[in-house]
């Protein structure tokens, strides 16, 4: 591993940047997991439908496993405890690996076991399942040691903390949530820092066709630091302590985010402040295609 790291709160490190995957077409991403893997730190997930590929990339690339931080996710439809096990075992087959550094639960939403991804009724409505993520949550902490080094979660609410709080062993090391400075997070971060839980920030740079890179704060804090708006986006957020994984399938952008700017505290300031006066802007909410409530909005 190369670059700044982060502690996690059972003493391993993370790298601050990593390669995001979700889109990322499987004939797409071996090329960028080689492109990125020197910087030691990918994430994928079960669901992403890309682990065969990031895994071939990972052995190919000869780089010794100890020097990579390699993240994947648990889905929705292997909840029930009985199922997270052999979850792992798909996962870390896919990918070639003998172990993961971290294994998130992807959301805290249990749908039924299934073969397809999003398994819904003949009205189209998605199939829950009454699994607690509390019970999925404990399976998960069975798991961990030879094959997996570190348990976290994703998509969790100060809400979902605090109730996992009351049942659980191993304490979640990382939440990966959405934020970027239209949905800055700020009351979420601040917990989760109390609370000596690693952030990461998914869709950083604001996912594809980001209005914040067309920003004009963005924009000339870029070019005052001789920087890409992109850097700026994922400096600001390693700056703030936590950790970032940018996605790209562009070698050029790949490179290029890797490299962490020092924002002095106008410009840290000036993105913190983009907000004000703003609605925040929320890309991801499952409410619209699963009809749950996650980030208690509706
Ligand atoms: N836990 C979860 O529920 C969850 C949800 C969403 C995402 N994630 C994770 O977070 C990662 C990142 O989020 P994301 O994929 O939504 O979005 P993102 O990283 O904010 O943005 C990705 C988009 O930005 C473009 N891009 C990348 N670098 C750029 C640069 N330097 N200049 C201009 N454009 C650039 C990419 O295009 P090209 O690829 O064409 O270069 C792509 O269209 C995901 O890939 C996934 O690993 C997790």
């Amino acid at each position: 591993m190369s670059g700044q790291v982060f502690k996690l709160n059972d003493g391993r490190e993370m790298p601050a940047i990593g390669l995001g995957s979700w889109k990322s077409k499987p004939s797409e991403v071996y090329d960028a997991v080689i492109t990125a893997i020197k910087a030691g730190h990918i994430d994928t997930a079960f669901v992403y439908g890309n682990e065969k590929e990031v895994g071939q990339a990972i052995k190919d690339s000869g780089i010794p496993r100890n020097e990579l931080f390699i993240t994947t996710k648990l889905w929705n439809t292997c909840h029930r405890p009985e199922l997270v096990k052999p979850a792992l075992e798909v996962s870390l087959a896919n990918l070639q690996l003998d172990y993961l550094d971290l294994y998130l639960m992807h959301w805290p939403v249990s749908f039924q076991p299934s073969d397809v991804k999003q398994p819904r009724d003949a009205d189209g409505r998605i199939l829950l399942d009454d699994t607690d993520f509390t019970v999925t949550y404990a399976a998960m902490e069975e798991l961990v040691g030879e094959k997996v080094r570190t348990i976290g979660v994703s998509n969790f609410s100060i809400e979902n903390f605090e109730k996992l709080s009351k049942t659980q062993k191993i304490p979640p090391a990382v939440n990966q949530i959405e934020i970027h400075p239209f949905l800055p997070q700020f009351e979420l971060v601040k917990y989760c820092q109390e609370h000596n839980i690693l952030v990461t920030a998914y869709s950083p740079l604001g996912s594809s066709d980001s209005p914040l890179m067309k920003d004009a704060t963005i924009i000339e804090i870029a070019k005052k630091n001789n920087a890409t708006p992109a850097q700026i986006l994922i400096s600001w957020g390693i700056k703030r302590g936590y950790s970032v994984v940018p996605k790209s399938v562009t070698p050029s952008r790949i490179i290029s985010n890797f490299h962490n700017v020092k924002l002095d505290d106008d410009d840290f300031s000036a993105v913190n402040k983009l907000i004000e006066g703003k609605e925040q802007h929320r890309l991801g909410d499952p409410y619209y295609s699963w009809d749950v409530d996650v980030f208690g909005l509706h």
